[in-house]
């Protein structure tokens, strides 16, 4: 297996963007990201793009032709990867698979949602659940992840305003974040008592219904600084599957995926928690970013509510998380989500950060689910 380094990145703003359309969007983030690698875009060999159901939200299929027709990229051999929120995650997986694997050289991968142009997105977004045992029960995935934050609170206590501070902190770091959807701060009382969505989670608990794009350009190692000064290296990227059901679960309170790709990937990067200096976790619920802390290992098991609380997830704290603003802040559109965060981590080790930089960040993860935890990725990547 070849070594991997990261070139280039690029994402869109986020947001509900009635002036750009499914391509536009795509191409805006793909041609960024060329730019920014400094190379060519005849250069790529290959693209793998994110999306999960532009078929719903757009009444497009066939979305990688598409693309790479828009983009001028034709023949370029490209593939649409889907899994549900997880989509970015794993288009950027594959494009790190076939550079290592020596199958390609130069590969750009790519994720995209425009899911403002429907009335309701929920019924869209609940497909990725188990149609048969969730979501034609009424089960949508603010109430699913419902029911496990009220677990969570009466299996560790685990407070109303413990999640409300995961909202509000993801604010804070949105606030310096200009292509986040809601770059500003909000209050754990505004948390509170914001519409009621699926008890115990209010609006603000919740991430938002978002158009945007990003993309990622690698390379081998050997040959990145040919384009680059500051190339990122990939030091693991893995996945697992899990139950697509909560009630298969021994413990709706952990994401078991989660902890596998978690393991492989401290194993594969031969790091432990203490090493990662920022990690963007998939905080599409507030009670989902407590969970990634405990799961991906950086607290204990039932201490991410204390722990949140207490500010280590803070910018300046022990472990800064989502130091973009997050799926809460930034913005959540789904298949483009696990690729903005690899590019946020980008951004913080190259220094490119600005007001939100996390200060000396040298080694940084991400983490992307698809639905309650079918599918897990993480990324450990390095200066
Ligand atoms: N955070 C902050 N503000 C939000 C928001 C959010 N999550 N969602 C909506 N808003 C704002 C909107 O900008 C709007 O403000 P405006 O009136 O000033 O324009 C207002 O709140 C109402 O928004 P609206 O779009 O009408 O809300 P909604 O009731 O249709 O949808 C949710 C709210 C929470 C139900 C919806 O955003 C949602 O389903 N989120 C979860 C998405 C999801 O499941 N993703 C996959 C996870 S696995």
């Amino acid at each position: 297996m070849r070594d991997v380094a990261i070139i280039g990145a690029h994402q869109t703003k986020f947001g509900e963007l009635w002036d750009f359309s499914f391509r536009q969007l795509i191409s805006e983030a793909g041609i960024g990201a060329i730019d920014d690698s400094n190379i060519e875009g005849g250069n790529l060999e290959a693209m793998y793009i994110g999306n999960m159901t532009a078929g719903l939200f757009v009444q497009q299929e066939h979305i990688a032709a598409l693309i790479a027709d828009h983009t001028g990229l034709n023949p370029i051999p490209c593939a649409r990867i889907e899994a549900a929120c997880a989509s970015g995650g794993l288009a950027l997986r594959q494009g790190i698979m076939a550079v290592a694997s020596g199958y390609h050289n130069i590969v750009i991968s790519a994720g995209v949602e425009k899911m403002t142009d429907v009335v309701d997105a929920t019924p869209a977004i609940a497909t990725a659940s188990d149609q048969e045992w969730e979501a034609k029960q009424g089960a949508t995935f603010p109430s699913l992840y419902a029911m496990i934050a009220k677990r969570h609170m009466y299996e560790y206590g685990t407070t109303r305003e413990q999640l409300a501070r995961f909202s509000t902190i993801n604010h804070e770091n949105a606030a310096n974040n200009p292509k986040a959807q809601f770059p500003f701060e909000i209050t754990i009382d505004q948390v509170m008592n914001s519409t009621m969505v699926a008890d115990p989670l209010t609006l603000l608990d919740c991430s938002p219904v978002t158009d945007g794009a990003a993309a990622v350009v690698m390379c081998p190692a050997e040959d990145a600084k040919k384009y680059t000064d500051t190339p990122i290296y990939v030091k693991a990227s893995t996945q697992a599957s899990g139950t697509m059901t909560l009630h298969d679960r021994k413990d709706i309170t952990t994401i078991d995926a989660t902890k596998v790709a978690a393991k492989k990937a401290y194993e594969m990067a031969k790091l432990s928690t203490n090493d990662i200096d920022t990690v963007e976790v998939h905080d599409c619920f507030s009670i989902n970013g407590i969970l990634a802390i405990e799961d991906l290992g950086f607290v204990e098991k039932g201490q991410g509510g204390p722990s949140v609380e207490e500010g280590i997830t803070e910018n300046g704290g022990k472990i800064p998380v989502n130091p973009s603003g997050g799926l809460k802040a930034r913005g959540h559109p789904l298949g483009a989500t696990g690729i903005a965060q690899a590019a946020e981590i980008i951004w913080q080790l190259r220094g490119e950060a600005g007001k939100r930089q996390v200060e000396g960040a040298e080694i940084g993860m991400t983490h992307n689910i698809g639905g309650t935890g079918g599918t897990a990725t993480v990324h450990i990547l390095s200066r």
